[in-house]
């Protein structure tokens, strides 16, 4: 059967495609409809810390679904309540409070809905380079005009800074900024990591200002970066932390974790599936598997390893290796599109970050042995 024709014959077409039909995951791999293998450098957009099909979740998804698969959060559920719990126990001192939905878009319109709800300004201030979504809330408080333009008017009152710049945030700020928001790790957009010392001087801009801080921790959580929330590194406390891809491990699910003191009148936000029991099943093995397993400790020591392999090469191709745990992005002198095609012709699939960037989101678990062959794939098409 060739799907990829059937798949190309009905999609609407806007996302687009490498030309493999991937078929079946285990771990750190993937294997295409020919039988072909990748190390997966991809992971669903860092949808999969916990690697592919792991036992455990896959055991608690089966046995969630032959119990309840669906119970909308009008009723109370035993397999929510639980997850609420775990996922509690993880989260930064004084942000108990969640709101469960089921994708970081979605976690990210709940965020600005809290903020302007809760403090009764309108301004949002997002970064130069952010990426936070696609509906119109998060694509408004998203940089680049190329995933916006053709959508405008945008939502009002969001403007964008210069990453890493405390004075440019200062001078913005406004009697009517009710949220600062920002990826800590910029993703999407570059692989660009914030310095601790700005990081901390907006969390003092926003106590001193009165203005809530929003991490966007949909890319950056659990465990990508080296610890279970990025935030954590950088010594702050967002009052305002976005979540979603690797939370259930694949199963589509978000959440908004949210100071304690935070609140919105009832019914002014909702939702059908969020926290959904099968979602909650799956979220709370793959936290599970995620403590157990270590693997944020083990992606900060593979990303270390990672990275040190990848700056030994000497290609004068290579303007910088940069990354956190095991987000990393390789940026290129020259466009990197042809460069990806050709990892994935040597078994590797990975990400684009913009133009000139290779961005590699691998299952933490990647062993050093796996690593070594995407180091020796980048050597060899790069020399
Ligand atoms: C940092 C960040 N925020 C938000 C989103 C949007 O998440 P979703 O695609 O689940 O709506 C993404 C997706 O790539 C992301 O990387």
């Amino acid at each position: 059967m060739d799907y990829i024709s059937l798949e190309q014959a009905y999609d609407f077409g806007v996302i687009p495609k490498k030309g493999l039909c991937i078929v079946k995951g285990k771990g750190t791999k993937v294997w295409d409809d020919k039988g072909k293998e990748y190390i997966d450098c991809m992971s669903g957009v860092s949808s999969m810390n916990a690697g592919h099909c792991h036992p455990a979740i896959v055991q608690a998804i089966r046995a969630q679904s032959e119990k309840l698969i669906h119970a909308y959060g009008g009723l109370y559920n035993d397999t929510r309540a639980l997850y609420f719990e775990k996922l509690a126990s993880v989260t930064p001192e004084g942000m108990k409070k969640i709101f469960f939905c089921n994708s970081g878009t979605e976690s990210i319109e709940g965020a600005l809905k809290i903020a302007r709800g809760v403090s009764g300004k309108t301004e949002i201030i997002a970064m130069q380079n952010a990426f936070h979504g696609r509906t119109f809330g998060s694509m408004s408080a998203t940089w680049n005009s190329k995933y916006t333009k053709l959508f405008e008017p945008l939502v009002p009152g969001f403007k964008h800074v210069p990453f890493n710049d405390i004075a440019a945030l200062t001078e913005a700020v406004t009697e009517n900024t009710a949220a600062i928001i920002l990826e800590l790790v910029q993703g999407e957009g570059g692989v660009h990591i914030a310095t601790k010392e700005y990081a901390q001087a907006i969390r003092k801009l926003c106590n001193e200002k009165n203005i809530l801080l929003i991490v966007d921790e949909i890319q950056t959580g659990f465990g990508r970066c080296g610890s279970m929330f990025v935030c954590m590194q950088y010594g702050i406390t967002p009052d305002i932390m976005c979540l979603a891809k690797s939370i259930a491990n694949g199963i589509p699910m978000g959440a908004i974790v949210c100071k304690d003191y935070l609140k919105l009148p009832p019914k002014t936000h909702g939702t059908t599936f969020g926290g959904n029991p099968l979602a909650a099943a799956a979220a709370f093995a793959t936290l599970d598997v995620i403590q157990h397993e270590k693997l944020a400790e083990k992606a900060r020591a593979a990303g270390d390893y990672f990275r040190s392999q990848l700056k030994a090469i000497s290609s004068s191709k290579i303007r910088e290796v940069r990354g956190l745990g095991l987000l990393t992005g390789i940026e290129l002198t020259e466009p990197a599109g042809t460069y990806l095609d050709k990892l994935i012709d040597a078994g590797i699939l990975c990400l684009l970050a913009g133009d000139n960037i290779l961005r590699f989101l691998p299952p933490l678990a990647i062993s050093k042995e796996e690593i070594d062959l995407v180091v020796q794939a980048m050597r060899n098409i790069l020399h």
